[in-house]
């Protein structure tokens, strides 16, 4: 991976001299202004952070490197045979700027292979020492840390390491991790799912193919919309909760393993991540309730009427940024019309999307009535036979995995600091609105 390593060097050393002159030229510049319900509000619309790899769109939703989801599954390289792209394509451009060519992603799958041989076996014994009913996420989460040990960076700086040389250690650290995710993703599914087993990596797969495989799920059909679930997962800028826990922890100099755990424990709540098995929970509760594998309009209308009274929120609806539908939603929806557009639970989410946005809207404090990522891809999954909804987090995560360690290797190579916003109290509030002296003032 020596000629990754050195594009993403040169490219990274080109932006650090610009950033270098942007700071001096022009670092006094105001961008925005806070207002105060933004630090009560989840310091929504503040611009805080740079972050290279991707960027989103309240409209248009997310670009990587300026590319939108439905241009990059014809510009980034396909497997043989194979319809979706490659996510190790969209991890090159997330990590260079640049569109990979075939052989580039080939080259990509044949080193993440074989980084990923050999996997400790305390990382094993580490999710076996859990107890089963572990949350699916939970137990990997504690293999991600168990192969912290494995960690070049810890190594080295208690060795003593040079700032300059954190980009590369960084880079391998990440390179490493990213490999053998889809080895503990998949030891945690056996585990959990299917009585237990050994997990190993086959050389000549794809990262997407060889995580299908291991599974027991190796269909054609599987295994592409791996490849598109963990090509459009894998970044959605820098503030959502996942990526900036990793860049916040990652600012303490902690490592990949630790910076990209932290991460994962933010994927694993339900306004975040976790909202991909809760949709799919509600729509089989719904089902349930109803007793019909097809609910009408009229019929859903009035569950997601219960669902709000009860004070709990519609799953896969509504987004912090976005306030139109999630173009990740639709690039899944266009999957399910080409291969699977008869299947009951494929068409309930198609009418759950036609029902839910006038009823949010109606609420009239809702600011995006609209479906997110989450919104389709369980019934996807389910298509194929995956019906283990608790474990649908971990397919996000092992994704996510390559924007926020791409994110990662750039925050190094261009030196930026520790994260260290100011908080205040309300009682500082209260006296800054009586016109009291405060300490931001
Ligand atoms: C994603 C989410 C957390 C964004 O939160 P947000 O930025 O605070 O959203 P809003 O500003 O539109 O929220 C305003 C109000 O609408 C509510 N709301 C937002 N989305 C809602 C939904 N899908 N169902 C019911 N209520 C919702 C909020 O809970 C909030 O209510 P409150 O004022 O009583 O506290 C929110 O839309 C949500 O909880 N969605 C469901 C979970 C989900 O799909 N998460 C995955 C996101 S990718």
């Amino acid at each position: 991976m020596e000629k990754l390593k050195t594009l993403f060097k040169s490219k990274a050393d080109a932006l650090a001299g610009e950033i270098k002159d942007i700071i001096k030229e022009h670092g006094t510049k105001k961008i925005g202004e806070v207002q105060l319900a933004q630090i009560y509000q989840g310091m929504r619309g503040i611009t805080g952070m740079v972050y290279e790899t991707s960027l989103l769109d309240a409209q248009d939703g997310i670009r990587f490197r300026g590319h939108a989801i439905a241009d990059l599954q014809k510009k980034l390289p396909h497997a043989d045979g194979g319809h979706e792209p490659l996510p190790e394509g969209i991890f090159y451009l997330m990590l260079t700027g640049e569109l990979p060519t075939k052989a580039d992603v080939a080259e990509l799958s044949k080193d993440w292979a074989a980084r990923a041989q050999n996997t400790p076996a305390h990382v094993f014994k580490a999710i076996d020492a859990l107890p089963i009913n572990t949350h699916p996420m939970t137990q990997y989460v504690v293999g991600v840390m168990a192969l912290q040990t494995e960690s070049i960076f810890a190594k080295k700086y208690a060795a003593g390491v040079n700032k300059k040389d954190y980009w590369s250690i960084m880079f391998d650290d990440s390179m490493n991790l990213i490999a053998r995710l889809p080895v503990i993703a998949a030891y945690v599914y056996k585990r959990k799912y299917k009585g237990g087993g050994t997990v190993s990596v086959d050389p000549a797969l794809d990262w997407s193919a060889n995580f299908a495989k291991m599974i027991g799920y190796d269909k054609p059909g599987f295994t592409d919309l791996m490849r598109l679930y963990f090509t459009i997962h894998a970044d959605h800028e820098g503030g959502n909760v996942s990526a900036h826990t990793t860049h916040l922890v990652g600012s303490a100099l902690s490592d990949a393993y630790l910076s990209y755990a932290a991460g994962m424990n933010g994927l694993a709540g339900p306004l975040h991540g976790l909202a991909n098995q809760e949709v799919i929970k509600w729509i089989f509760e719904m089902q349930k309730s109803l007793g019909s594998e097809q609910p009408t309009g009229e019929q859903i209308a009035a569950y997601v009427q219960k669902t709000l009274s009860e004070g709990k929120v519609v799953p896969g609806y509504g987004h912090a940024v976005l306030r139109k539908t999630d173009p990740r939603f639709t690039a899944q929806q266009e999957f399910a019309k080409k291969y699977m557009p008869n299947d009951p639970l494929v068409q309930t989410v198609w009418k759950i999307y036609e029902t839910v946005p006038p009823i949010l809207q109606s609420l009239g404090k809702i600011k995006n009535p609209w479906p997110n990522v989450d919104a389709h891809s369980g019934a996807l999954l389910t298509h194929y036979g995956m019906k283990d909804y608790e474990y649908y987090t971990v397919l996000f995560g092992v994704s996510r995995a390559l924007g926020v360690l791409a994110a990662l290797c750039w925050s190094r190579a261009l030196g930026f600091p520790l994260e260290r916003p100011k908080s205040v109290t309300t009682e500082n509030v209260k006296a800054w609105l009586k016109g009291v002296d405060t300490i931001w003032d």
